[in-house]
């Protein structure tokens, strides 16, 4: 099998939005905070209409409605979410009722959980599976749906919502370089959901941030010595064309970047240009726990990176900054920010993805890209993801009126026996969203 990889992809996104400047003036935060600081613009949400089971119900019809799939083609299903509805019952058993109304019933694969790389585990699953010897010739789906949403606080406008559904099988546009994957898991409490009646994780802001920063430079050792085992030659960040990471927001990203310059450096300082290499010099001696503590570090590893993040990194960043974190599917989504802008020049070129999950897992892999058939190439899938028209189709809330609905939702979830406002108004055509939760917490959902 040859080229094994994503064929073909697309996104949904709630329609319901809260700008970060209005949010910050809200809650009473310093102006700047969250767009500069966090480098954040707009956050979307669920309303009581839409979840995570509609989202996935949503993108999963689109996605074979768009490129012409039958529903009997998909031989495996697999979730990512880290947003539980139930305990037991996964959204993939939701899922199901599109294939089951066509007969098929044949469909592997169910829900994988761990913070934000649940989607990324899925991915991997479906790749591995059309890779091996199960393999019945038919499609793989990965579906990555979340909302993330946070307590009142300093971590609140780091929330967002949305689901992306991607078709696996051979021949891909975006196939994997399986060969350099670098992986980092250890066991960590820096974002966790151990309050069962609430939807709001528990999260060691500090904590995490250089959690993700440490399985950053982990994964990028591995991935190297991967890519230097097999090629006989170093990786550095001029191996690759664009790098895409797991988006909480965006400063976080910038950082990321840079901190994969200083590793070059570290390695090899002659892979770095001279300049850089001077201003880099004084932070050769810092220990690994001391170069995650200096903030003098993160500036200067920023400035000197800024031109590279520029290239390689900020066409990635446009839907996670217009959507805020959606978890597993943040970064997939900035992978379609990566298409939408890049599409007609991505064309063999390099893209080293990573992904980071709480608590915490992480991989660094990498995808080599290909224009590829129609409906199965880059253009087409440019096209179904329709980036710009869905972003403009939004609706503006006020910062009041969405933590009037983050109210509403903390006393639905986990409930029973109620029904929904269904004023779908806001929904476009072919939006699935929930109408009510009977007696037996059976949640009904509809296609507006
Ligand atoms: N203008 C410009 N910048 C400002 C302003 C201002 N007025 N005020 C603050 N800033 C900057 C700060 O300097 C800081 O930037 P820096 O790190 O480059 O110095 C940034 O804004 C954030 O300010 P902090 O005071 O550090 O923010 P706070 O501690 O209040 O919260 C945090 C930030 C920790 C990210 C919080 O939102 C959070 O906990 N989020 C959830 C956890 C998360 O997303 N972690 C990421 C990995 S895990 C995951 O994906 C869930």
């Amino acid at each position: 099998r040859k080229d094994v990889g994503i064929l073909a992809m697309d996104i949904y996104f709630p329609p319901t939005f809260v700008q970060q400047e209005a949010l910050e003036a809200y809650d009473g935060a310093s102006k700047g905070k969250y767009t500069i600081g966090l480098g954040q613009d707009c956050m979307a949400f669920c309303t009581e209409l839409e979840d995570v089971i509609s989202m996935s119900l949503t993108v999963v019809t689109s996605l074979l409605e768009k490129y012409q799939i039958d529903p009997k083609q998909i031989g495996r299903l697999e979730v990512g979410s880290e947003s539980v509805i139930d305990k037991s019952k996964s959204v993939k058993t939701w899922l199901m009722q599109i294939f089951e109304e066509f007969g098929n019933t044949d469909v592997e694969g169910v829900d994988s959980t761990n913070a934000c790389y649940g989607g990324t585990a899925a991915l991997f699953n479906c790749v591995n599976w059309v890779e091996s010897s199960s393999w019945d010739g038919r499609y793989g789906l990965v579906v990555c749906t979340d909302s993330a949403v946070y307590a009142k606080g300093p971590a609140r406008p780091t929330g967002g919502a949305g689901a992306i559904a991607m078709l696996i099988g051979p021949n891909a546009p975006i196939p994997f370089e399986s060969k350099y994957r670098g992986t980092h898991m250890i066991h960590v409490y820096d974002f966790y959901k151990p309050n069962l009646a609430s939807e709001y994780p528990v999260v060691d802001g500090k904590l995490s941030q250089t959690c993700y920063l440490m399985a950053l430079d982990s994964c990028y050792k591995r991935f190297c010595s991967k890519y230097e085992k097999f090629e006989g030659k170093q990786f550095s960040i001029s191996d690759a064309d664009y790098f895409v990471f797991h988006s909480p927001y965006n400063k976080l990203v910038q950082k990321s970047f840079a901190r994969l310059y200083f590793n070059d450096f570290l390695r090899s300082p002659s892979s770095v240009e001279k300049g850089a290499r001077e201003k880099l010099e004084p932070f050769s001696t810092l220990t690994g726990d001391e170069s995650y503590q200096s903030r003098e570090l993160e500036k200067t590893s920023q400035q000197v990176a800024k031109h590279l993040y520029d290239e390689k990194v900020q066409p990635s960043t446009l839907l996670p900054k217009q959507i805020g974190n959606m978890y597993t599917a943040s970064i997939y989504a900035a992978f379609a920010s990566l298409l939408h802008n890049k599409h007609s020049t991505l064309g063999n070129q390099r893209v080293v993805m990573f992904s980071y999950g709480s608590g915490l897992s992480s991989t660094m892999f990498s995808l080599k890209l290909q224009e590829g058939q129609h409906p199965f190439s880059l253009s087409n899938i440019n096209a179904v993801l329709n980036v710009s028209e869905k972003l403009k189709a939004r609706h503006e809330f006020t910062p009041e009126k969405f933590v009037e609905t983050l109210k509403l939702m903390e006393h639905r979830y986990g409930a029973k026996d109620f029904v929904t406002s269904k004023d779908t108004s806001l929904l476009s055509p072919g939006t699935f969203y929930l109408t009510n939760v009977d007696y037996m917490y059976r949640r009904y959902y509809t296609k507006k």
